[in-house]
């Protein structure tokens, strides 16, 4: 629900495509580049899919104090090789979740990637979702117009980057 509000909010001059992760194989080094001749065709789609962006939008809710698991592989096959497409990134990172700390640790979890991969993080304002079931109504839509004032703000900034960041 949070990654349809960043649709709304979105800078009518930056494009967004929804990229899934779901048919990812568990990351395992025999499958990937060099010991494979080829990656799995979901991956290698996915990648070329990330590649194809000038920046990325992460939104997520947190599990056991991090990244869930599923995104965390995603973020491991896309960051293998020199032609990683996670590299040099603008990034901006969202939370949402039903706690009260509204995902902060899956936040933190997330600097060592963005510094190994040199991503261009939008580190403010932070976008951290508590209490999200408070938030939204029963047909979706999203009550905290303070939240929405600092995601648009925070999109703002990744367009800012995009900008000084494009090849
Ligand atoms: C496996 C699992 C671990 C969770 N761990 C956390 C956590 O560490 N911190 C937190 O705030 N919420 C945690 N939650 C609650 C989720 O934030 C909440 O269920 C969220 O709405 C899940 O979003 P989803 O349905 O899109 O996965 C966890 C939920 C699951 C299923």
């Amino acid at each position: 629900m949070l990654l349809r509000i960043v649709q709304e909010l979105l800078p009518g001059d930056l494009q967004m495509n929804i990229v899934s992760f779901a048919d990812l194989p568990v990351y395992n080094g025999d499958y990937d580049l060099p010991i494979a001749n080829e990656r799995p065709a979901t991956v290698t789609k996915f990648r070329e899919e990330l590649a194809q962006v000038d920046g990325l939008i992460i939104v997520s809710p947190e599990y056991s104090y991090s990244i869930p698991g599923g995104l965390k592989n995603a973020i491991d096959w896309a960051s293998r090789g020199d032609d990683a497409p996670l590299l040099n990134k603008p990034v901006s990172i969202m939370g949402a979740t039903m706690g009260v700390w509204g995902t902060v640790r899956m936040h933190i979890a997330f600097n060592p990637i963005f510094e190994i991969m040199n991503m261009r993080p939008v580190y403010r304002p932070e976008i951290m979702i508590a209490k999200a079931h408070e938030k939204f109504d029963k047909n979706g839509k999203f009550m905290d117009e303070y939240a929405k004032k600092l995601i648009r703000q925070n999109l703002d900034n990744l367009k800012e980057l995009i900008t000084l960041y494009q090849k």
